[in-house]
């Protein structure tokens, strides 16, 4: 897929990956309008993505102001969703509050709801991509919750990929990404990415313009459907 003059949407635009990405595909010549609940930061983000892009407020898990989002910004040639939906749980799952564990599925539910509310205003050589994370197929002691939810967003993809077909769909899937997800500042901040990553084979924690660039792959290469694109300094190898 050419860029040039594409309509884009991407939720969760306002930080972090969603908004890597954003101002990469602007500087491609797409035509981006980013989606989150802070009106605040969605105001920043387009200011920062610069000339031809634009904000919407939205909350992910509203399904009738998702509807009327769609309806008021389409047409539109890709959809990405690179919104968390809120907090996570963290902890082992013996422990864990169950209220915790679902409200984790946040993420899911965000994804779900744009797929099945977006996917119809594509042209046949759109395409939508989601994320997911490392822990899905390589879970540290803690991340259960955010774990399972990651395998749901790929099983999602993979179980969707043929109805929505010509229309593609991917997932990319980051490791430790230095985003706002995470708090904390300083020394404090630098030493959690550095234990997090000690066992990566790049021990560090990746960028997200380096996560943002396989998004703009998925999108731009017309033969990749399906599939899951891992970018996480070699997190899942022993
Ligand atoms: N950073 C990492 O290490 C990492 C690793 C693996 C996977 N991921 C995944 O990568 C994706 C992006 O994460 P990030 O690190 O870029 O996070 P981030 O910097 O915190 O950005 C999250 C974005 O999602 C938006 N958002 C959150 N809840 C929303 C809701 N209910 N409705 C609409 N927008 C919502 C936020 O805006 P508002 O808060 O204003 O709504 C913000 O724009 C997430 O799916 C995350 O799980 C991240």
């Amino acid at each position: 897929m050419n860029l040039s003059g594409r309509r884009i949407l991407v939720i969760g635009g306002s930080s972090g990956i969603g908004l890597a990405a954003a101002r990469q595909l602007a500087a491609r010549g797409a035509d981006v309008t980013v989606l989150g609940r802070d009106p605040d930061r969605l105001e920043a983000a387009v200011a920062s993505i610069g000339a031809g892009a634009s904000g919407r407020p939205l909350d992910v898990l509203d399904r009738e102001a998702m509807a009327a989002a769609f309806a008021e910004l389409a047409p539109f040639d890709v959809l990405i969703n690179a919104a968390t939906g809120g907090e996570r749980a963290v902890g082992p799952f013996m422990n864990m509050d169950l209220d915790g564990f679902q409200g984790s599925f946040r993420k899911l539910w965000g994804y779900t709801n744009s797929v099945r509310l977006g996917a119809s205003y594509l042209p046949e050589d759109g395409c939508i991509v989601l994320v997911s994370g490392s822990p899905a197929r390589k879970c540290r002691p803690g991340m259960a919750a955010i774990s399972t939810v990651g395998n749901a967003v790929e099983g999602f993809v993979r179980a969707v990929a043929p109805e929505l077909a010509p229309r593609r769909i991917n997932v990319v899937s980051p490791g430790v990404i230095d985003t706002p997800m995470f708090g904390g500042d300083g020394d404090d901040r630098q030493r959690f990415f550095e234990r997090a990553t000690a066992d990566n084979l790049i021990p560090r924690a990746g960028t997200p313009d380096e996560v943002a660039a396989a998004i703009v792959f998925a999108v731009e290469n017309d033969f990749v459907t399906g599939t899951t694109i891992d970018v996480d300094g070699g997190a899942l190898l022993p």
